[in-house]
């Protein structure tokens, strides 16, 4: 259930940036299911692929949702592949002022199940960054999952940091 409709500018709610890696664009369709959620409950919502991102750009963004597929042997996909790799090799970044969460797709077949989402969630939490919600890893039937993980986001982002 959704919540009443707000206005960003009447608020101080945090800007929002939902990264998606994806091949055949289930990431990117998720990510643009999350914008419109978080837009109703009045986030302001900075939406992107991870392939017009630059790792350093992390440092001035206060949360970061990130939805990733995994391709060909628990690689990332094409698209993410550059990110990825600065990502996981840097030096840490010191992220103290970041909220993020992950959410994995993949499928149970495959050996290395969504390890691109895995990585992204370890690598983020190496840089420094603090967990805002558990990552969850989806298999191929991703809506259900997808639904449990941003309900659980958007109640995060509604506490109080420092509660
Ligand atoms: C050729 C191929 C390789 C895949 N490799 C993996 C893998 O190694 N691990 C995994 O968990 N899922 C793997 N998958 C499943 C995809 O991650 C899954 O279908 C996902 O929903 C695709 O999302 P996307 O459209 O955003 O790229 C693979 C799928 C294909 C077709």
């Amino acid at each position: 259930m959704l919540s009443a409709m707000s206005d960003p500018s009447d608020s101080d709610l945090p800007e929002v940036s939902v990264l998606f890696a994806t091949e055949t664009c289930n990431a990117e369709d998720l990510s643009e299911l999350a914008e419109k959620r978080l837009t109703e409950e009045g986030f302001p919502v900075a939406r992107a692929s991870v392939s017009d991102v630059e790792v350093e750009d992390l440092k001035v963004k206060p949360v970061i949702l990130m939805i990733a597929s995994t391709w060909g042997d628990g690689e990332p996909p094409s698209e993410a592949w550059e990110f990825h790799d600065e990502l996981v090799s840097k030096d840490p970044m010191g992220l103290t002022d970041t909220r993020f969460s992950v959410l994995s797709l993949g499928d149970e077949t495959y050996e290395h199940f969504c390890q691109c989402g895995k990585d992204f969630d370890a690598h983020l939490e190496r840089h420094g960054a603090q967990r805002l919600y558990p990552r969850v890893d989806c298999d191929i039937d991703y809506d259900g999952p997808y639904e449990g993980w941003i309900d659980g986001v958007v109640d995060a982002l509604k506490r109080p940091i420092f509660a």
